[in-house]
């Protein structure tokens, strides 16, 4: 396990006696997750590491998961003391899940906030010709995964997830809501995980919201292929003339799990600066 090294805590906001912010200049955000736990799993880059950084700001402690311990480890040291934690592990591997749920029943004795956000797509070209080995793997890491996440969060004892009302967001794709060319079997499993959300929210409410955000490109590793050399043309498809960033997420992410969004659930939330409108795909 990695904790945040010693630095200066994040200093609390200031608001006034109807929470307005005081100062003049840059906005201040809000503290919605004070004193709250989230877990993030893919989180040492990228989208997750936005959102974790998002829901921190907020107030949160974050728990942080990646398969590589050092590149997690930087992760964790760049959030203030005692504010996240990072357990290495394959997201697929239920010993990892385990482990994870363990650590933090025994370290915080709560989780309030579930971000399933490790998606894998290893494979390009036509779903016709799609090699079946590689397709199972993606269905077990991003719609099997995701299931099993949600599984240990709300078995889990140790964590209270059901009590405290959790909140669970995962991260789907406009590739789940339209066809992709070379995407394919990746937006299948996709279009999964938007309908596990919706399933699960039916199951699990009243007490557990369960929602997700479905992004068109977001400038991560995962996303490069898609726009390197080229962004000014990619984004100028989108109404809204940029491609998303991982703080883009993080901020749809953290309304979702927040109770600014406490009557919504089963919902899958387009976030792609209004390309599917306009007739694009990923
Ligand atoms: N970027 C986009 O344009 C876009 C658009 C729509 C949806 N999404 C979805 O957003 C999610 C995050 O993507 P991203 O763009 O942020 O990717 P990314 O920049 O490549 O980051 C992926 C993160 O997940 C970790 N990870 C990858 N595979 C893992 C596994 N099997 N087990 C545990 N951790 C794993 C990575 O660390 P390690 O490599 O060390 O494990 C890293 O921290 C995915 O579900 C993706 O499908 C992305």
């Amino acid at each position: 396990m990695t904790d945040a090294p010693p630095s200066e805590p994040t200093p609390a906001p200031t608001v006034g006696p109807d929470s307005a912010p005081i100062a003049s200049g840059a906005a201040v955000p809000p503290r919605r997750f004070d004193g709250q736990v989230a877990l993030v799993t893919g989180a040492s880059r990228g989208i997750g590491l936005g959102v974790a950084q998002r829901l921190q700001s907020e107030g949160a402690t974050v728990v942080l998961t990646a398969r590589t311990p050092e590149s997690l480890a930087e992760a964790v040291a760049s959030f203030p003391e005692g504010t996240a934690i990072g357990i290495a592990g394959k997201s697929d591997d239920p010993a990892h899940r385990a482990e994870v749920f363990d650590a933090v029943a025994a370290r915080f004795g709560r989780l309030d906030v579930l971000v399933t956000n490790v998606g894998i797509n290893p494979i390009y070209g036509p779903t016709i010709d799609v090699d079946l080995d590689a397709a199972r793997k993606i269905l077990d890491v991003n719609v099997l995964g995701t299931l099993a996440w949600v599984q240990g969060a709300v078995h889990h004892e140790g964590l209270g997830f059901r009590e405290r009302r959790g909140r669970i967001v995962s991260i789907s794709s406009v590739a789940g809501e339209m066809p992709s060319p070379g995407i394919g079997f990746y937006g299948v499993s996709k279009a999964a995980v938007s309908h596990l959300t919706r399933t699960l929210a039916v199951e699990l409410g009243p007490d557990i919201r369960v929602n997700a955000i479905a992004p068109a490109v977001v400038k991560t590793q995962f996303a490069r292929a898609l726009y390197d050399g080229r962004e000014a043309e990619v984004a100028a498809t989108y109404p809204l003339g940029r491609l998303g960033t991982p703080e883009d997420i993080g901020a749809a992410v953290a309304y979702l799990a927040s109770a600014d969004a406490d009557w919504i659930t089963a919902q899958v939330l387009t976030a792609d600066g209004g390309l599917l409108t306009a007739g694009g795909s990923a």
